[in-house]
């Protein structure tokens, strides 16, 4: 086999490898891509964090006022693990939310054998020995003595398998329930910031988590500067009891400082601030192609590789380059444009970056790789360029 042959052999070889390497780091990274800030108020034990988006299309009518705690759900729900211990051994189902008082006592029960919780990040904290939590043969104990507002949350549980015990088909093996501990000096679930900047994202609705600590307060949303109250359609933005305001669709309109007011029996209170900061979120991660001018270049010519990134408009793209020649210190050189390009109908960004190469050697041979990196995420596409040897005979001319 001759050197050349080989070279092609080798460069198809790297490009596999590479084609099945990018497709292994793209099936490892998306899960993680997904945290939000969502899932921070919850701690996860021996679970990895789980954050779930609110999908920004079903929106049910809001319910003005949020006075029901057991909300009343269609259909008979599913038997749930957990339980309410209300007095010596005296159990009843929970309910999907329970309002009780800060200095109350909680005490929950969850049946399995080996059972995890989940419960406010505060209570991870507790340094009193205010929670405890017990593991029984059948079922576990979770307990919270004299409660604080800052405890109100979900409070849920699972069962992690069920072998040697009779696990029924179809028996469900979570329980959760949202837990208020009402205060009348603390109508919000205290954080420990006085402010918090929100990014209020393009692509996915934005939770302004100001959790109050009884379902009866009022709550409602103010801008600071001018001071007006922020209307709440549940359309554009909806109120929950347990979460907060959700805002469902981003306005460069809603940035600034916000900030929530709950009154309830001649006491009124306002929540830490939102800064929220406008971010136009491109919907996903680029899909870049390459190409380049040619799938080979004879020593001494000039080449160049062109990555090309579609897109929405005013979503910025970096790219980043690999190529043989890094190796022995070739100067990058890149030039980048964006345009703004018409298809199907929809103007679309066109984002390019030109690796040039001029005076094609041997070293230059092998892989150009280009990785494209937008707020969503990365991608990477390459190609193979062969160096071919001069012409015999010289420079025509
Ligand atoms: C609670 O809600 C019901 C309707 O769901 C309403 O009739 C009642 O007046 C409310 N009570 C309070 C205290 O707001
Ligand atoms: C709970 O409060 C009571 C009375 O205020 C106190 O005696 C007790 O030590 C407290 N327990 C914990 C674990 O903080
Ligand atoms: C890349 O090289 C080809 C051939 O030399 C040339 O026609 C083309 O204009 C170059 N592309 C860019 C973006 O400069």
């Amino acid at each position: 086999m001759t050197p050349r042959v080989l070279a092609v052999l080798g460069c198809l070889l790297f490009l596999l490898l590479w084609a099945e390497g990018r497709e292994k780091a793209r099936r490892l990274q998306t899960p993680e891509k997904k945290a939000t800030r969502e899932s921070k108020p919850w701690v996860a034990q021996g679970m990895g964090r789980k954050a779930k988006l609110v999908s920004p299309k079903p929106l049910p009518k809001v319910k003005s006022p949020m006075n029901s705690t057991a909300a009343p759900s269609a259909g008979k729900p599913p038997a749930s693990i957990l339980s309410q211990v209300v007095a010596r051994g005296q159990f009843q189902k929970v309910p999907e939310s329970l309002a009780l008082r800060a200095g109350d006592a909680l005490e929950l029960r969850c049946r399995g054998r080996a059972v995890r919780w989940r419960y406010p990040a505060h209570l991870q904290d507790d340094e009193e020995g205010r929670l405890r939590v017990k593991h029984y043969a059948k079922f576990s104990q979770l307990l919270v003595v004299n409660a604080t507002a800052a405890d109100t949350g979900e409070y849920s549980c699972w069962s992690l398998q069920c072998q040697d015990s009779p696990c029924q088909e179809g028996e469900d093996r979570t329980g959760k329930t949202f837990v208020f501990f009402a205060d009348p000096q603390e109508l919000f679930v205290p954080t420990e910031d006085y402010y918090e900047v929100v990014q209020l994202r393009t692509n996915r609705p934005t939770l302004l988590p100001c959790q109050v600590t009884s379902p009866l307060a009022r709550v409602t949303l103010h801008r600071e500067f001018p001071p007006e109250e922020v209307p709440v359609d549940g359309r554009d933005i909806s109120y929950d009891v347990r979460r907060g305001f959700t805002i469902h669709r981003s306005r460069p309109s809603y940035a600034g400082s916000l900030f929530c007011m709950a009154s309830l029996g001649g006491v009124r209170q306002i929540s830490t601030k939102y800064m929220l900061v406008y971010i136009n979120y491109p919907s996903s991660a680029p899909k870049p192609t390459v190409r380049a001018s040619g799938t080979s270049a004879r020593v001494g010519e000039n080449f160049n590789v062109t990555c090309t990134v579609l897109g929405e408009p005013e979503v910025a793209v970096d790219f980043t380059w690999e190529y043989p020649g890094q190796k022995v210190g070739r100067p990058p050189y890149v030039r980048e444009r964006t345009d703004l390009v018409r298809r199907g109908g929809q103007v679309r960004q066109e984002a390019e970056s030109t690796l040039y190469v001029d005076e094609a050697r041997d070293v230059d041979a092998g892989l150009y790789t280009c990785r494209a990196e937008n707020l969503e995420g990365s991608a990477s596409a390459a190609t193979c360029v062969r160096v071919l040897p001069a012409p015999r005979g010289g420079q025509p001319g």
